[in-house]
């Protein structure tokens, strides 16, 4: 399967900060689409992809993510989903390391909703409903956030929870502090 061309944010490229339009139909086109998605995803490799990030602002994500957190290598979950969309949030909030394929070399600690209920269409046109936690929800909400407009720096509480990793000689990662300006201001 041909991968795509992944728009990365320092393009300027608008198609990362518009809100992306809702899929009125999941036509074979679309579905071709959604895995070509999911082959640029591994190829890059990620573990979330939203069409804006592949240049076409439609209401389309994938999703693959490990079954077991604790073993990264082993089982996934895929995830092919439009105008997937947050219809319940946990209260309680986390903070954890996050990246983006659109920002390479970025990370962030970023709050999410430990939990949410995400509402969607799948490949074959039918209505899903997904509850999901930990890890997988935040991919989820990194995800959505795409679909308008809004990327992982935007989320953090303050430019400190931003910084590159730099491998030090023992194998270690160092955190870098990040000193350039935001990628964009956007509330
Ligand atoms: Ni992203």
């Amino acid at each position: 399967m041909a991968t795509l061309n992944i728009v990365t944010a320092d393009t300027g490229d608008p198609v990362l900060r518009t809100r992306a339009a809702p899929v009125r139909k999941l036509t074979g086109e679309l579905r071709r689409l959604l895995d070509a998605m999911v082959a640029t995803m591994r190829e890059a490799p990620g573990v979330g992809l939203a069409a804006p990030q592949v240049g076409i602002s439609m209401r389309l994500i994938v999703v693959e993510t490990p079954v077991d957190p604790e073993e990264p290598g082993g089982d996934t979950r895929l995830h092919k989903l439009a105008n997937p969309e947050i219809v319940w949030r946990a209260d309680e909030v986390a903070e954890d390391q996050e990246a983006c394929l659109s920002i390479p070399g970025l990370y962030g600690d970023v709050p999410r909703h430990t939990a949410v209920q995400v509402e969607a269409m799948d490949v074959s046109g039918r209505p899903v409903s997904l509850a999901l936690d930990g890890f997988e929800a935040r991919v989820f909400q990194h995800e959505i956030d795409h679909l308008d407009g809004v990327l992982f720096p935007d989320r953090v509480t303050g430019i400190g929870k931003l910084y590159h990793l730099e491998q030090e000689d023992d194998g270690e990662l160092r955190r870098v502090p990040y000193r350039g300006p935001r990628v964009s201001a956007r509330a």
